[in-house]
Formats: C-alpha cells, sequence, structure tokens
C-alpha cells in the first residue's frame, strides 16, 4: 500500500481559517473522535507509507506546529489565505525536479491510507486524478462535471454553482495527486474571478482538463470518506461517521455492541472478543479491554486496562485504572487514576478508589473512600471505611495486611497501618498502628438506659396537662 514509491510527496492543506466554525481554535485543530482532525490526515499519509508531508499551515499556525509536531512532518507557512490553489503553490519551493504530489485537506479526516495508493495508481494513467464520492446531500462541496470518457471536465464551487450543477451528487473529496512541476505552472495561472474571491485548485484541475490532459476520478467505495468539515454540523457528523467506523470494525472481531447508536469508542481503544457493550457506553483514550468482559449501561472508562472477564455494573467511571481478570466494579463506582484492582477483587457501591493497589480478591463493597492505599490479598473493607488521606496539607498513605477485616465506617488516619488478619471495631477512628491478628476498637462503651423512653412518655404527659 506504500504510495512512497509512486508519489514523491504528501501536501496536506491546513492553513485556513475555518470561519464557519465561528471558533478561535484553528479548524484543522478542532476534534474528531477525541484528537485533532488534521492529526487523522497526518497518520492516514504515514500509514500509507510517506515519510515527506509538507503540511501548509497559516491560520493559527504556531499552535498547529506546537500540538501536531511530528519529525515527518515539514511545516510550510502560507501568510495569507487567498484559496486552496494559493495554498498548494507554497509547496512548490520544498520539491526540486519532477514527480507526483499527493494533496489531502486538513479538513477530510476520513481519509483512509488506501485512497492515497490508489489516487497514486490512477495519476500513473494520466496527467493526474481525484477522489470523488456520491453523496446524497452534497452541501458547500464542490460539483465534479464528468465527460463522457469519465475523466474530469471541471470543478464547481458550490458557491459558483447554477441549479444545475448544485443538483449534481458527485462531489471533489478534496483529495488528490498531481504532477510537478506541471500543477505549480497551472496554479501560477489562476484568477480569483469567482464567489469566494480566492485562488481555487479545482480551477487549476480544470485547466488541466480543458488543454486536454487526462485527470482520472477514483470513486471512493465509501462515500462518507469525502466528508469535509467546515462547520461545527459537519464536525458533528464526521465524528459520528468515524465512531460508527470504529464500532463496524469492533464487531467484525467479535466484540458485542448493543445499541451501536448509543455507543461511544474511540479509535485507539482496544477491545477482546466476546466482550459486550451496552448502552451508553463511552471508551476513550488509551484504554484496553479484554476478552469477555461485559461493560453495562452508561460505562465510562479512559485510559485504563481491563483484563479478561471484567464485570463492570452500570454508571461506573473508571480513569487511569488497571483491573485485573475476573473483577467485579459498580455499580456507581468510581476508580480514579493510578488504581489498581488485583484478580477478582470487587469494588462497589458508591465506592471511590484514588492511587490505590487492592489485592487479589478484596472487597470493598459500599460507600467508601480508598485513597493512597495498599491492601493486601483477601481483606474486606467494610461499608463506610474511609482512608484520611489529607490533613490538609500532604496526603499520607494507609497500609492494609492480607485477610485484614476493616469494620464498617472505620476511619484510616494515614499514615497508618493494620496488619495481616487484624480487624478493626465498627466505627472506630483508627489513628495507631494495629498489629497483624490484633483487633483495634476505638468507640466510646455503650450505655442502655433501662426504661428511659416509657419515663420520658409519662414526663410529656404530665407537661400537656
Ligand atoms: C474545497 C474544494 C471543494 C471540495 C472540498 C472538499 C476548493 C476551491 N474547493 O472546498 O471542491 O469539495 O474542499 O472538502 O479547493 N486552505 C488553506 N489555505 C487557504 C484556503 C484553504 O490551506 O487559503 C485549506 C483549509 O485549511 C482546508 C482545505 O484547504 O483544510 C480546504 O479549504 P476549505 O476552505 O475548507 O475549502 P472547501 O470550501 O471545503
Ligand atoms: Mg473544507
Amino acid at each position: 500500500m506504500a504510495v512512497s514509491g509512486a508519489a514523491t510527496a504528501v501536501a496536506i492543506l491546513a492553513a485556513g481559517a475555518g470561519t464557519r466554525m465561528r471558533s478561535e481554535t484553528p479548524k484543522v485543530l478542532h476534534p474528531v473522535a477525541g484528537r485533532p482532525m488534521l492529526a487523522w490526515v497526518l497518520d492516514a499519509a504515514r500509514a500509507a507509507g510517506c515519510d515527506r508531508i509538507l503540511t501548509v499551515v497559516g491560520h493559527g499556525a504556531e499552535q498547529v506546529r506546537q500540538t501536531l509536531d511530528r519529525p515527518e512532518v515539514t511545516w510550510v507557512e502560507q501568510r495569507q489565505q487567498l484559496g486552496t490553489g494559493h495554498a498548494l503553490a507554497q509547496v512548490a519551493p520544498h520539491l526540486t525536479g519532477s514527480g507526483v504530489l499527493v494533496v489531502l485537506s486538513g479538513d477530510v479526516p476520513l481519509v483512509r491510507p488506501a485512497t492515497l495508493a490508489a489516487l497514486a495508481a490512477a495519476a500513473a494513467g494520466g496527467w493526474g486524478s481525484m477522489a470523488v464520492a456520491d453523496l446524497d446531500d452534497p452541501g458547500s462541496l464542490g460539483r465534479v462535471v464528468t465527460r463522457d470518457d469519465g475523466t474530469l471536465d471541471r470543478i464547481v464551487e458550490a458557491a459558483d454553482a447554477g441549479a444545475e450543477e448544485l443538483a449534481i451528487r458527485t462531489v471533489n473529496a478534496g483529495l488528490y495527486c498531481l504532477p510537478f512541476p506541471e500543477i505549480f505552472e497551472r496554479l501560477a495561472a489562476l484568477r480569483p474571478d469567482n464567489a469566494k474571491g480566492e485562488l481555487y485548485l479545482t480551477d487549476a484541475l480544470g485547466a488541466a482538463a480543458a488543454a486536454g490532459d487526462r485527470v482520472s476520478l477514483v470513486t471512493l467505495s465509501d462515500p462518507s470518506e469525502a466528508m469535509g468539515i467546515n462547520t461545527r454540523a459537519d464536525q458533528a457528523r464526521v465524528h459520528r461517521r468515524m465512531l460508527e467506523r470504529k464500532l463496524d470494525e469492533l464487531q467484525m472481531s467479535g466484540v458485542s455492541v448493543l445499541d451501536p447508536s448509543r455507543v461511544q469508542v474511540e479509535p485507539a481503544v482496544e477491545i477482546g472478543a466476546d466482550t459486550t457493550l451496552h448502552p451508553d457506553v463511552n471508551l476513550s483514550g488509551a484504554t484496553r479491554i479484554g476478552r469477555r468482559c461485559h461493560l453495562l449501561q452508561g460505562v465510562w472508562v479512559r485510559d485504563s486496562v481491563l483484563a479478561d472477564g471484567v464485570i463492570v455494573e452500570p454508571y461506573s467511571v473508571l480513569d487511569g485504572a488497571t483491573v485485573a481478570t475476573g473483577c467485579r466494579v459498580g455499580p456507581f463506582a468510581r476508580l480514579r487514576p493510578g488504581t489498581v484492582l488485583g484478580a477478582g477483587s470487587k469494588v462497589g457501591n458508591f465506592v471511590e478508589v484514588k492511587k490505590s493497589t487492592l489485592g487479589p480478591g478484596v472487597k470493598a463493597s459500599h460507600l467508601t473512600y480508598l485513597g493512597d492505599a495498599t491492601i493486601g490479598a483477601g481483606t474486606n473493607i467494610g461499608a463506610g471505611t474511609v482512608t484520611c488521606n489529607y490533613d490538609g496539607v500532604r496526603k499520607h498513605p494507609t497500609e492494609i495486611g492480607a485477610d485484614a477485616f476493616i469494620g464498617s465506617d472505620t476511619m484510616l488516619v494515614a499514615p497508618v497501618k493494620v496488619g495481616d488478619g487484624a480487624v478493626t471495631g465498627a466505627g472506630s477512628t483508627i489513628t495507631q498502628d494495629v498489629p497483624s491478628g490484633a483487633l483495634a476498637v476505638e468507640r466510646s462503651r455503650q450505655r442502655n438506659v433501662e426504661g428511659w423512653v416509657e419515663r420520658r412518655g409519662r414526663k410529656r404527659r404530665s407537661e400537656g396537662e
């Protein structure tokens, strides 16, 4: 699939202001499926085997460069945004001799690496090539007028099109493979005599075709690859489509997605076969989920690793957590960064865990906060237990051994250690270390006042008379 043999370089046009986004952020940095849209275009070029990527930036150039700096990218500045033709002309000084140039648009992020190869192959049979697609709703994209032999006649921008041209469903995807130096000679001849007053790259292709050069059309088998982003609504549609693609891939690889319209999985997330995703599951970042897991309704996971056979009950949030095989989490659990759950452990309802390691088989089933804690295998943490890890200035650790039993509503005032097999009485505030095998009770002795209720009743009745 490598295009590097056929193509001399790739140029990406990403300098436009994107005024229709109505944003302070440069358009190409707006996210799609969790990453700047331009990152996807750069990835496609890289995946197609291109190690020379000339990226034209202008509007917010410094911010774009800083966000996406990579060794294979040469940043080319377009100081004034005079149109796509003017943008492409900026790369001329970076190319010597002759060859072919794959041209991509920074706002067309669904482009697949295979399309670059297809464009390069099609260009080899003529002067150049461009990708087209038949869309039900061509919107503001350029309309492609073809000749009887199936090659390009001209491209008409929506803003310049008459009713008949607007009815054309075949659109310009903004992906091309063009010969140089010939293309630069055509660009030099462009005039901004159109609705936008810009130098249109598309006019250079039309001029080549008019001069008898053959511009081949590559029809995209997945038309959504041609979706460009000019507005927030376009961005939302492309985002949705990228997530759909990911879900299609996951389903092909054996993952069950119960309602794809309600599940979001970012493309970098990995999921093993026979795992089931219920509605409203949201998985993002560097997340890896094992095989045979069940993620129930409303589970939100970011940058976490779940081994095989993990069950996450509804409405749990996992962020930066590592969960071993056979664990059960939730419902309504929150695992914060640095949480490590050992095999078969359980973190239940309304339990929050932060920067803590729970050994195999540990149970913290209800209403608990565990922060900066290390807990040995088989220990039971009673309902309402809190590691009091923060003294207002610093965080302190709590260490609990194996097979310990922490009674309900125990306050563990850190730094503190509880030994193996030790027990704390319910309601105790533990401020001193508890030796292995000991019982620690810290609460005042209960006093029962016999007959008190009866006496109170009598007193009230006499006061009321
Ligand atoms: C362009 C095409 C249109 C095609 C569509 C595909 C032209 C004239 N029109 O329209 O036929 O259907 O893309 O999505 O080419 N850019 C620069 N410098 C500039 C202007 C634009 O680098 O001076 C960059 C933009 O950042 C963007 C890309 O070029 O990434 C396309 O520009 P945009 O203004 O979005 O063109 P469209 O109107 O979408
Ligand atoms: Mg565009």
